[in-house]
């Protein structure tokens, strides 16, 4: 849906114009949507206690009104205005915030039903990035703000991923640069039980929740994996982050092995890619082959930060995008998700 012009506000994060971040946070005020740089992704926000406002993200994005928005946050107050949270559990969380996590709760009736999805839990982040910071700060309202790109559609970790999709569709987009991780935060459920529930992997990784909660509940769909290896129909509920062009995911395994299976299946395409390793990027380089690096075995960080630019920069430029695995473990699980997710055919 066409609203009406969006207005572009550069920021520089380490050197941010006052009157930039107020104007943004008066659009805020005035419930009007705003694009933010975190340290995750981009996030497409709104005034979090606005019914009308909120319901503006939804139709910018094309997102079913059945799935529920984080609210973030500036301070660690915020998580006990808008849920009910025990201060032996908010000592706890106060070691992850402010940083790449996502907190769901029971909610206090100041939370719209339209961010919960009329749950009774509300999902409460308080991002450690400058922008997103100083805009909560101002706006002296919780924004309720999910990744700023168009439903189904890979993350936006770069002002042009935005621009693409949300250009005119949006009130403000602030352009903040690059972000820090590139996949979206880690959503802990602390409402399950005794034991913290992990309902999306992201940067911060099972084992460190664990260290501060005791323990954390894995479930299988945290790995993101579907019934079958093979997804035939775009647009079920489980597909995600998926560009135009259809992923093909080939499981971690030895190295020898993997490339035997990109092999086989490059050869069944006239314009393919393969995002590989940067360990096998000399093999198939070497070959001809069409190929780029979307990350290393080394360094897991790197892999996140490029994960959806590379999803992006292929998309319908090539037949099919070949993406070599990785392991799951500590961000890999993350990682690992939103490929299987993404993926239109899983290899093992
Ligand atoms: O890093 C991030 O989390 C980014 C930045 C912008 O903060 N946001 C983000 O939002 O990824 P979104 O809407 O794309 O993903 C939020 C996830 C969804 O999977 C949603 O279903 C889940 O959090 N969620 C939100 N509220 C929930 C609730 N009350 N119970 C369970 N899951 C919830
Ligand atoms: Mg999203």
């Amino acid at each position: 849906m066409k609203t009406s012009e969006t207005i572009i506000l550069e920021i520089d994060p380490f050197n941010i114009e006052e009157e930039k971040i107020k104007e943004a946070a008066k659009a805020i005020r005035e419930n009007k949507t705003v694009v933010f740089p975190t340290e995750t992704v981009y996030g497409l926000g709104a005034n979090g206690l606005s019914e009308e406002a909120v319901k503006k993200i939804f139709i910018a994005k094309g997102r079913p009104f059945d799935n529920p928005l984080i609210l973030h946050v500036t301070n660690i107050k915020a998580f006990l205005e808008y849920a009910y949270v025990s201060y032996s559990l908010l000592e706890k969380m106060e070691k992850l915030v402010p940083g790449p996590v996502t907190f769901v709760l029971k909610k206090k009736k100041i939370v719209p039903d339209i961010v919960t999805a009329g749950k009774d839990t509300v999902a409460i982040r308080m991002p450690a990035h400058p922008i997103a910071s100083k805009l909560i700060l101002y706006s002296g309202v919780p924004i309720a703000a999910p990744s700023a790109n168009i439903s189904g559609k890979p993350s936006a970790t770069l002002s042009d991923h935005v621009i693409h999709d949300l250009k005119n569709k949006v009130d403000y987009i602030i352009i903040g640069g690059k972000v820090e991780f590139g996949i979206e935060s880690t959503v802990i459920d602390l409402t399950a039980g005794n034991k913290p529930v992990l309902l999306r992997p992201g940067p911060i990784p099972p084992q460190k929740i664990a260290e501060i909660f005791g323990d954390i509940v894995v479930p299988d769909f945290a790995y993101g994996y579907v019934e079958a290896d093979y997804i035939k129909a775009p647009g079920m509920k489980y597909r995600h982050y998926s560009p135009d062009t259809p992923v093909i995911l080939i499981e971690y395994q030895d190295k020898e092995q993997m490339i035997n299976k990109v092999l086989t299946e490059y050869n069944k395409y006239s314009n393919p890619i393969i995002l590989c390793l940067r360990e096998h990027y000399n093999f198939f380089k070497e070959r001809n082959m069409n190929c780029d690096i979307i990350g290393s075995e080394e360094n897991y960080y790197e892999f996140a930060i490029k994960l959806f630019e590379m999803l992006r920069k292929y998309d319908e430029k090539v037949e099919v995008m070949i993406v070599e695995g990785i392991e799951d473990k500590g961000i890999g699980i993350a990682i690992m998700n939103r490929l299987r997710k993404a993926a239109h055919k899983i290899i093992k």
